[in-house]
């Protein structure tokens, strides 16, 4: 079984891969029924208790360990002490930052502007989205990863082995904000739910910044962020007969510079911290961040981007809510100067814009810890 995950994680292009990625689909090649367009309409069509065979993914999964609840937990980070602490709080606050990130590659934000309220409305709104007829969401279904609005099945033919237990729909926020107009309402509330959101991670990436070394606004001004992309993704992941044969997202990483995320109270993260699957149950009041491939980039690889994945259940509906927060999409992006020198911090990543790691993660052309050859990460 080849790796899932693999480092060293020095970025480079490999010419072949893209001729390999499908010559490996052609082996596969998963064939998707006809009049299926989305697992909810597969789900509500039948009460089998079996799922189709191009929804099992046991043989791309690793067996790997499942840490027990008690073993570790993801660190919390208080934001108001970052916004309005004592000077000792935001530098023991900025401290508890790095070390999450250095340790984890992700934390639990509490006390932030993103009310209880609005992500609720925000997930009912998307519900609302998902159980428009199918032929209404059709409108939207993308197929390129620059269309501002994309609706659709994990499924990527050309790339995945097997279908991914969940729907989804995507949509830029920023710099430009695109919803689908209906159903009505949605778009008010995605506008102030990415909103709010994007408040919270500009100040995240200061704390971040002045945890790196380096001046407050060093990683919003190196990654152009005030026209960075964001991206609002739901995922839709219904109940499933068969969970422990299907999967909702495979391993992957984000790809921006941080990614929040919310779910609706019904469990199925989980996150890889010292080699073994930790389950994360994301409390209603509690952003969970994620460090993602651009601040891996831009630190050189002190804070590195989390391996993560979305299991699924058969008892309750999950719908989970990431906004990925990143660079702009023409700004090169490369290791922050301050942090590499000819000698032990040689720069470990290639040099590309947003933009062009985008496209190259979609044809499988990029070849490092961020593309492996068997679960991509371009879920968000
Ligand atoms: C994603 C993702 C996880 C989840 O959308 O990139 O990793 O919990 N989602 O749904
Ligand atoms: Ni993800």
């Amino acid at each position: 079984m080849l790796e899932l995950v693999t480092r060293p994680f020095v970025l480079h292009v490999s010419p072949q891969s893209s001729s390999m990625a499908s010559a490996m689909s052609m082996k596969a090649s998963p064939v998707h029924p006809s009049k299926i367009t989305t697992v909810k309409a597969l789900v509500e069509s039948t009460s089998s208790s079996s799922i189709p065979s191009f929804y099992n993914f046991t043989p791309y999964l690793r067996d790997e360990p499942i840490a027990s609840d008690a073993e570790d937990s993801v660190p919390i980070i208080d934001i108001t002490l970052l916004v309005s602490g004592t000077p000792e709080e935001q530098s023991q606050i900025i401290h508890q930052l790095s070390k999450a990130c250095s340790d984890w590659g992700c934390f639990m934000v509490i006390n932030h502007d993103v009310t209880e309220s609005l992500t609720k409305a925000m997930i009912a709104s998307f519900q609302e989205f998902f159980d428009l007829p199918e032929e209404e969401k059709k409108e939207y279904q993308g197929n390129h990863v620059m269309d501002p609005i994309r609706c659709g099945t994990g499924f990527n033919p050309s790339m995945d082995k097997a279908n991914y237990w969940r729907d989804f729909l995507k949509c830029f926020a920023h710099p430009e904000f695109h919803t689908p107009n209906k159903p009505a309402r949605f778009s008010e509330i995605a506008r102030e739910f990415s909103k709010r959101n994007r408040e919270v991670v500009i100040i995240l990436l200061k704390a971040i910044s002045k945890s790196l070394g380096l001046e407050e606004s060093y990683v919003a001004k190196a990654a152009n962020f005030e026209l960075g992309l964001q991206l609002l993704a739901a995922n839709y992941y219904p109940t499933c007969p068969e969970p422990e044969k299907a999967i909702g997202i495979p391993a992957h990483y984000d790809h921006g510079l941080l990614t929040t995320l919310v779910n609706n109270g019904v469990s199925g993260l989980q996150v890889k911290h010292n080699e073994k699957w930790f389950n994360v149950n994301i409390p209603a009041n509690v952003l969970f961040v994620q460090v993602a491939d651009h601040l891996e980039i831009l630190s050189n690889g002190k804070y590195k981007s989390i391996a993560h994945r979305a299991l699924v259940n058969n008892k309750a509906t999950r719908m989970s809510i990431a906004l990925a927060h990143g660079p702009s999409l023409d700004t090169v992006m490369r290791p922050a100067l301050e942090l590499v020198d000819n000698e032990s911090n040689q720069p470990a990543y290639v040099e590309m814009t947003y933009r062009e790691f985008l496209e190259l993660q979609q044809t499988g052309r990029l070849r490092s810890k961020f593309q492996s050859d068997i679960e991509q990460s371009r879920a968000v």
